[in-house]
Order: C-alpha cells, then structure tokens, then sequence
C-alpha cells in the first residue's frame, strides 16, 4: 500500500514508519511526506530517506478548504491509498476527513479515549493514572476519537514528569504505529461505522 505521513515538526513517528518500511517484507511503502510547517524537522529526515516531501502551509491558502485541496492534489500526485498522521498538528475540514474514512490513522500519545487533545501526559500526570500509553486510531472528525487500531500501555513512574513520561511513550509509539500501519495495510483492520473491525486469524 502507498502511505503518506503528514507531520508538522519533529517527525520521529514518521521516521519510524519509513525505517519499518525499508522491510521488503512490510506492506507499506512511504511514498510522501507532507508538512504544513516549512521548519519541520522531519521533512530532512524525510528528504535524506529520499523520499519526496512537500510543505503545504496555511499561508498559502485563503482558508482551510482551499488547504485540504492542495494537499489532496499532492496526495493524488503521490498515488496515496492510506495516510498516516504523525504529529501533524491541524484539524483537516470534515469534508477531507469523510473522503479518508476508515484509509486515515493517527498516534495520540494516551490511553484513549483518556486525555484527548494538547499535554496528554500532564493530564494523566494531573489525573495520578498509574498506567499510561500511546493509541493509534482510525481518524474521524472528532479529534483523537475514532476506532482505536492499536494500543500500548506502559507504568507511570514515581518521579515521572512530563518530559520522562513523554519520553517513554514516545518509545513505545515507535514501535506501535509500524505496527498498526500494517494491520491496517495487511487489510486485518478496517473501519466500519464507528468500530474497528478485526479479521479472525484463520486457524
Ligand atoms: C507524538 O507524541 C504523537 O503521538 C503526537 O505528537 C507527537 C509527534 O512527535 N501526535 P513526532 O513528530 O512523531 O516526533
């Protein structure tokens, strides 16, 4: 399957897909990477992948619809089949989300459906949760709410704090969005209505 990564910065997630990709075996290839900052860190790790990147930035566009327009284009020209939201720090429009359903996934660093939405770590910090993790989801137009894929739990530590506590989620993410990613492309998942649908491995 053609995959597609949209980030907005550092891009770690999405250098972990291109670096489980890289697996002749894995049934995904990183085609593209699209950010909507010019500054993304990512788009260099990209770019020395040698895999083609593009900056779609809000700038450029009178509004958010003409935005989800030229990143469409760019996701045609690229001959995207499923997309991978890593970081990428924008609501697309409905219309763009409804086109995607159910070839559209996200890692959100929580336990979902805990702690949608911006500092997931100092909420479950605030929260005293004693497990904590990371979730890749299907994307539906309520943000970090879809069908989850694929989850990973891990301790809060006595002394965590946001920056340790991140740092291991984002550890753990590493190895669960590639994994995730390929449920989805291996076709053993897929959205149907509001439920994630798992096919029954055959015995
Ligand atoms: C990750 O924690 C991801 O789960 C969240 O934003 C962060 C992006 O980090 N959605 P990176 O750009 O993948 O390094």
């Amino acid at each position: 399957k053609r995959v597609v990564v949209l980030i907005s910065g550092r891009g770690s997630n999405m250098r972990a897909l291109i670096e489980a990709a890289r697996d002749p075996a894995y049934p995904a290839e990183i085609v593209g990477v699209i950010s909507n900052r010019a500054s993304a860190a990512g788009l260099e790790f990209a770019a020395r992948a040698g895999i083609a990147t593009r900056v779609i930035t809000k700038s450029d566009y009178p509004d958010s619809t003409a935005q989800d327009a030229a990143l469409e284009r760019a996701l045609a020209e690229f001959g995207a089949e499923l997309i991978c939201l890593a970081g990428y720090m924008r609501l697309l429009t409905e219309s763009f989300v409804s086109r995607w359903s159910g070839r559209m996934i996200n890692i959100h660093p929580s336990l979902l459906p805990l702690f949608k939405g911006l500092h997931p770590h100092q909420q479950a910090l605030d929260a005293g949760v004693r497990l904590h993790g990371c979730s890749v989801h299907f994307v539906t137009f309520a943000m970090d709410s879809g069908p989850i894929i694929a989850q990973a739990a891990l301790p809060v530590l006595t002394g965590d704090d946001e920056d340790r506590l991140s740092a291991r989620t984002l550890a753990a993410e590493h190895k669960l969005y590639p994994h995730a990613l390929r449920l989805l492309a291996e076709g053993k998942v897929r959205m149907v209505g509001d439920r994630a649908v798992f096919r029954v491995a055959e015995t």
